[in-house]
């Protein structure tokens, strides 16, 4: 296989398994709306954030958006762009593989790049998502006028790159069809069938069957132009004519063209790879809209287009889709999110990463100021800490990480009893909190019945061996068990 190699590229291979798991805390104060939105703002550097999300999103995020600081060399107002090439690499190698594991199996991932990393960063997304599944390249048209003061080209486009999870599953569901385009459809004969338009009845190369004299109503005789034949053969042709498919002009003197009727024609469009700005934005609309947001205060250099990223979502997520932003800035993201669930009636959540304090003052209040609801989360303590489970993590978050270590999927259960849930015939226990950590017979009798296999976590365990093999119980201890990588 061929890949990109650079310095430090073998420590970045390992960084994702040395993480620690951390707590992430609820902030009451800033989080807004409904508790169960099921909306996440979470702040911290998203290595950590993502490693402690993955135990209840993996594979679950159908669509990820990420717009990383394109190392331009630039030192922004809001945030640092000027990372040395290599290390620029190694910070995102290690943020792609996390982001990979979040996506479902028919999702896909769009990542915001400049000339400055495009070549590399396609590069290393081969490696990491495979070169089968790379989609696309899209070029969005990002400025509408040269700069004058740049002595070669005034660069106008930024790329976005998409790759699928695993493409033969991605589906595609097209951009709905624009009033514009639907307006071209005209109803000149009063078709009962309704608005359509014409296209050609002439094609090449030819094929020498569907070269034939037609005579229009007026009385005039038309062949094909040279070098092409008409698109129907004869027989076809005259069917078209008998279910008044052909149009010969207001006067019935004109070359025959086939009507397309609207109502047959694919609602959605294809996406092409160039996004205009006059379609989806340039920076100067976003930088004006987000400043509007802000009571006309200039907050954030470069945020993207609402309807730039609104475009990705609509490409690729179902209306109960989970999307992901893990270079969250001022928040574009959701605000493209709560923006397409008003369209199309969708239920979409976003889980929005940033790690400035901004996070709070500009990414969360921006989505409170537009609508959104979420819970805000801080990077706590680690999980484990000197060998001990951190005395502040809850029953309901331990079971998320014991149930992610067992099965190596998200828990989606209520953690509301000792027994988890069931997973491949086994039953998955966990004793912790209140003293009655430790698997004693009285504890055991207590525990609720399943009469398979019993995979029991708690912190020690009084019973013997025997006793375990009659019963069918594997016990493991905790920390230590607690392997989730
Ligand atoms: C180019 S901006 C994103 C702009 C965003 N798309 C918008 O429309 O506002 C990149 C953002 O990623 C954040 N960022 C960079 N490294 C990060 C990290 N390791 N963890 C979390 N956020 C990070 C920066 O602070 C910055 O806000």
């Amino acid at each position: 296989m061929l890949e990109l190699n650079w310095e430090g590229k073998s420590a970045a291979k390992k960084i994702v398994a040395n993480i620690p798991f951390k707590i992430l805390t609820l902030d009451e104060q800033i989080s807004c709306g409904d508790k169960n939105s099921g909306n996440i703002i979470a702040q911290g550097d998203n290595l950590e954030v993502l490693k402690s999300l993955l135990p209840l999103y993996r594979g679950r995020v159908k669509c990820v958006y990420i717009d990383p600081p394109y190392n331009t060399g630039a030192a922004f107002e809001n945030y640092s762009d000027n990372f040395p090439h290599s290390d620029w690499l190694s910070m995102m190698y290690p943020r792609l593989e996390l982001l990979r594991d979040f996506l479902s199996d028919d999702g896909a991932i769009f990542i915001s790049i400049d000339d400055n990393e495009q070549a590399y960063l396609k590069v290393v997304c081969d490696e990491i998502f495979g070169r089968n599944n790379f989609v696309a390249t899209v070029i969005w048209e990002r400025a509408y006028a040269p700069v004058n003061l740049k002595k070669h080209f005034s660069p106008s486009h930024d790329y976005i790159i998409c790759y699928a999870k695993n493409f033969p599953n991605l589906i595609c569901n097209g951009l709905t069809r624009s009033a514009e385009a639907n307006s071209r459809y005209k109803n000149p004969d009063n078709d009962p069938r309704g608005t359509w338009t014409s296209s050609d009845l002439s094609v090449g190369p030819v094929i020498e069957d569907k070269i034939y004299e037609i005579t229009t109503p007026s009385g005039r005789k038309i062949m094909p132009p040279s070098g092409y034949c008409w698109r129907l053969d004869k027989e076809t042709f005259q069917k078209y004519v008998d279910d008044n498919r052909i149009w010969f002009g207001d006067n019935g003197n004109n070359v025959p063209r086939i009507k397309r009727f609207l109502s047959e024609v694919k609602q959605t469009v294809t996406p092409m790879t160039i996004w205009k700005y006059t379609e989806v934005g340039h920076s100067q609309d976003a930088t004006k809209a987000l400043k509007e947001i802000f009571d006309g205060q200039a907050v954030f250099t470069y945020p993207k287009p609402v309807d730039l990223i609104k475009r990705c979502f609509e490409l690729y997520t179902d209306k109960n889709a989970i999307v992901l932003d893990s270079f969250a800035g001022s928040g574009t993201t959701a605000h493209a999110v709560i923006n397409l669930n008003a369209e199309d009636g969708g239920n979409r959540k976003f889980i929005l990463i940033e790690e400035k304090d901004y996070c709070k003052t500009i990414t969360a209040e921006r989505v409170r100021r537009v609508g959104g609801e979420f819970n805000f989360y801080r990077l706590g303590e680690k999980l484990i800490d000197a060998g001990k489970i951190n005395s502040s993590l809850s029953f309901e978050d331990l079971a998320k990480f014991i149930w992610y270590g067992a099965t190596g999927m998200p828990y989606l259960g209520r953690s509301d009893s000792a027994l988890l849930g069931e997973y491949d015939g086994a039953a998955i226990y966990l004793l912790y909190g209140n003293n009655n950590d430790t698997l004693t017979k009285t504890i055991f009798s207590k525990l609720p019945h399943h009469d398979g296999e019993k995979i029991i976590y708690g912190s020690a365990c009084r019973l013997s061996k025997y006793f375990l093999n009659e019963h069918k119980i594997i016990f493991r201890k905790l920390p230590k068990s607690l392997n989730m990588n």
